[in-house]
């Protein structure tokens, strides 16, 4: 086992400069041609570096085609109503991203005049921008000398100067930090802090490194005492904590009965089928109706049980969920409508659910049912 005491000092400024100018070489010769990285604009930048957090390019890129196509400018975002950045972001995750960044759309209008602050202590200030995206938006856009510091980063770091430090704690993301800021050379500071991302992204990849056709190899602390499977130290604590949605999908001739989430939890401001929580994975499709209380029309027939569990997996939830289908007669529209009333749902198109913003869950269900 790897002895987590290890660390080797090797930052002198010699190794520092070899080491970003192999870098900055390597880039030069192997980089993507991104639409991103071919403007100085803040808010384009700021829009890839959203999109681009925890998804990969591949997956990002036609969002950010999108959101670029739909908001050409911070003021079209800023004024655009908040359903519509929702829908567009939908099937992304990770959805307190699209609410920060209409929010943040509309700080930069209201407090800055539309014009993004140009320093990373500036940026911080605004919503959802933390100190990776600060660092990005002020080295790209503003060529402020400031380091980028996202996985990718802590994994060359870690194999390359040999550091064993856990990137999850407090202490491990100051060290790497420090050090990321050190190495960066600050006349480059845009080109480095792509380049090093770039590098983690293609080459000095998590499970399969190209070390043997990698330019730093002679002097990778990791490569030369066979450690590249061992760094970074991660230490998980995270609890993954397992949740049971027993759903009931409704339908009234062309209408549809659905809910808006609630804050405070997962998918917030997304719409789906009315649901019941249950404590456990068996009491997913025992369906005791409990739902239909308090109405006084019961459904026609249950249509169509889905006849998968859907297990749906977020970064600190495990969903599993089955979904009932129910039909009620058209003469029961007023009924059911007034019943959703007092539950906060909807009875309203399918057209118009079609518009709204749905979680991936829900989409995987209607995909699957058509
Ligand atoms: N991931 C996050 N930011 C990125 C960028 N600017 N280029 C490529 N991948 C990225």
């Amino acid at each position: 086992m790897f002895n987590n005491n290890f660390t080797l000092n090797v930052h002198n400024t010699l190794n520092n400069n070899a080491f970003a100018h192999n870098i900055l070489q390597w880039f030069e010769a192997n980089k993507r041609d991104l639409p991103w990285r071919n403007t100085k604009n803040p808010y384009i930048i700021w829009l890839s570096e959203i999109i681009l957090q925890q998804t990969r390019v591949a997956q990002g890129l036609p969002y950010f085609k999108k959101f670029l196509e739909n908001y050409p400018t911070v003021q079209n975002l800023a004024a655009a109503p908040s359903e519509d950045v929702m829908r567009l972001w939908q099937g992304l995750g990770y959805y307190s991203r699209a609410r920060n960044l209409h929010f943040c759309a509309q700080q930069v209008v209201n407090d800055y005049a539309g014009n993004f602050p140009s320093t990373y202590q500036e940026l911080l200030k605004l919503k959802g921008i933390g100190s990776y995206t600060a660092a990005a938006i002020a080295s790209f856009a503003f060529d402020e000398a400031v380091a980028v510091v996202d996985g990718n980063v802590f994994r060359v770091l870690s194999r390359y100067f040999g550091i064993a430090t856990d990137i999850a704690s407090h202490a491990g993301k100051k060290e790497f930090e420090t050090l990321a800021n050190t190495v960066l050379p600050p006349q480059e500071a845009a080109d480095y802090n792509q380049a090093i991302m770039e590098f983690g992204a293609l080459h000095c990849s998590p499970q399969k490194p190209n070390c043997e056709e990698c330019p730093l190899k002679s002097s990778c602390v990791a490569f030369t005492n066979g450690l590249v499977q061992e760094l970074p130290v991660k230490i998980n604590k995270v609890k993954v904590k397992e949740r049971f949605f027993q759903y009931f999908h409704m339908t009234c001739g062309d209408q549809v009965l659905i809910r808006q989430r609630g804050a405070k939890d997962i998918w917030e401001g997304l719409f789906e089928f009315p649901l019941i929580e249950m404590d456990s994975v068996n009491a997913l499709k025992d369906i005791n109706q409990q739902i239909f209380n308090g109405l006084e029309v019961i459904p026609t027939q249950i249509v169509h049980q889905s006849s998968q569990v859907f297990k749906h997996i977020l970064s600190h939830q495990r969903i599993f969920a089955n979904f009932v289908r129910f039909e009620f007669d058209e003469v029961h529209a007023p009924e059911l409508q007034a019943w959703a009333h007092v539950h906060d749902w909807q009875l309203v198109s399918s057209e118009a659910f079609e518009k709204l913003g749905k979680s991936r869950l829900i989409l995987r269900y209607l995909n699957d049912e058509e």
